[in-house]
């Protein structure tokens, strides 16, 4: 990526992340002789250009989902503790491939070792093929503000709204396109920094909303405490192989890992931010969103119909409109929610979408417009492949059993990041060595887990990641279900 570093000349440079044009911002600060503030500054802005990214429907939409389908409390624990072992030792290691080599991924893993540079190339296949059904996703989350300000929330509250929305032929290709073409607009024009501005507002607007509603359900849903205990308690006979796997991948999706957005991201860390203490915090504000967002959906599924715990990615459009609807001014609060999480989700997609365009500009030569179309085309043909495995070709079904929304999460977050993550693992172990990422993380201070880090990176982790890997893959074409 042409990332430029002309610290002054930042502002003429139209080919820049969002994300990153904050942490840009503060290098030039840093030429100042405020050196302590700026870099105070540094690190804050690069903790919120980075949450400002993995901060979306992963953590609103995927999350609650997978937590209720896959045995509530026990897919939390699980969670939770390879968000702290792996979820860190990964993202502490692609922060400072990125940083050590001022690259995007493509190039970060060419100049460490040119035979290796592939493992970047099928990062970035990732976010290609995300993007498409992210945006689809982005485009129901629009169907549903949209409801709750034209006063549609009871008949979106009653039946099965949700399922007879996805399943109309245009409706949802219409709020697709707006979603995916909005991203664009806002890739091409380049006012992503406004966004991002917009995202610091979002954030804690969305958790003081997530916090009302939590309290509001709890204090007024009767049989709510089942739910709680349900999504609160680890119940182990309930665990099974898929609360692994589909932890792990949402893990990796959830905090954007395994498709080189990490590494972009930390070719933009100025050497003297610590690696650790930003992904501690990312990892915490991640997380921390993500069970608020469980908190409010799964004990309200679990007091209103028990039935609808495995109802996969249409639950959290199922259940939060009953929700409002039992509100006093829910109307408005659910409006003001379904906002906060599209502003949310469109963050998280101008990252994906900027990320894409990058690569394509990158690896071909291209114009930075044309690859914006060309992305844009693909997209809408991937997307549309999405919103109509739901309608006129719901018979069509990948493997025996998965539509193409379904097809597109599970071959990225269950095979491909394993895959890229794994490969990640053994490219540092045998080829780069541990010291070159500890030695890389303690340029800013004491690496404090390093011990965790030099167990997990060379053992523990690859040899989960493939286990986990052959479990998905088995499960993916059929061979054992759960
Ligand atoms: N992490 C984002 C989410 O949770 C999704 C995403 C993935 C965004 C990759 C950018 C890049 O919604």
């Amino acid at each position: 990526m042409h990332f430029y570093r002309y610290y002054g000349k930042i502002y003429k440079r139209q080919l820049y992340c969002f994300a990153f044009s904050e942490t840009e911002i503060i290098m030039d600060h840093s030429k100042s002789t405020v050196a302590e503030r700026s870099s105070f500054t540094g690190k804050i802005g690069f903790v919120l250009a980075a949450a400002g990214s993995a901060v979306g429907l992963g953590n609103i939409w995927r999350f609650p989902y997978l937590a209720a389908k896959y045995g509530g409390g026990i897919f939390l624990l699980v969670y939770i503790i390879l968000s702290v072992t792996f979820g860190f030792t990964l993202m502490v290691a692609e922060i400072a491939i990125g940083r050590k080599t001022g690259q995007s991924p493509i190039g970060a893993f060419r100049s460490l070792d040119k035979r290796f540079s592939f493992i970047g190339v099928l990062g970035s296949i990732v976010p290609m093929l995300i993007l498409p059904y992210y945006s689809v996703i982005g485009g129901w989350v629009i169907k549903y503000s949209v409801g709750f300000i034209c006063g549609e929330m009871s008949n979106m509250a009653g039946g099965d709204y949700f399922g007879n929305y996805i399943g109309e032929a245009w409706e949802p290709v219409i709020w697709f396109l707006v979603f995916i073409c909005v991203t664009a607009l806002i890739v091409l024009f380049g006012v992503q920094k406004g966004i991002e501005k917009v995202s610091k507002i979002v954030m804690p607007v969305l958790v003081v909303l997530m916090i009302f509603v939590i309290t509001y359900t709890f204090i007024t849903t009767e049989g709510v405490w089942d739910g709680i205990v349900y999504y609160l308690k680890p119940d182990f006979s309930k665990f099974s192989y898929m609360t692994v796997v589909s932890a792990m991948g949402q893990l990796f999706y959830s905090m954007s890992l395994a498709m080189g957005i990490m590494i972009t991201f930390g070719s933009y860390m100025k050497k003297g931010i610590s690696i650790e203490k930003s992904v501690h915090q990312i990892e915490i504000f991640d997380t921390g969103i993500a069970f608020l967002a469980g908190l409010m959906i799964v004990p309200a599924c679990v007091a209103y119909d028990p039935t609808q715990i495995s109802k996969g990615p249409g639950l959290m459009f199922g259940v939060l409109p009953r929700i409002f609807d039992n509100m006093p001014g829910g109307a408005f609060v659910g409006a003001a929610f379904f906002i906060m999480v599209l502003l949310a989700a469109l963050t998280s997609s101008i990252s994906l979408m900027e990320t894409v365009v990058s690569t394509v500009h990158d690896k071909w030569k291209l114009d930075r417009k044309l690859s914006l179309l060309i992305v844009l085309g693909a997209s809408i043909i991937l997307g549309l492949l999405s919103c109509f495995g739901y309608s006129i070709w719901s018979d069509v079904k990948l493997f025996g059993k998965l539509q193409f929304l379904d097809f597109f999460d599970f071959i990225t977050n269950s095979v491909m990041m394993p895959i890229v993550a794994l490969l990640t693992c053994i490219f540092i172990t045998f080829i780069i060595k541990t010291k070159t990422i500890d030695d890389e993380v303690a340029l800013s201070g004491k690496f404090k887990m390093k011990r965790l880090f030099n167990v997990m990176i060379p053992y523990i982790a690859p040899i989960c990641l493939l286990v986990i890997l052959v479990f998905a893959i088995l499960e993916g074409v059929g061979v054992i279900t759960v």
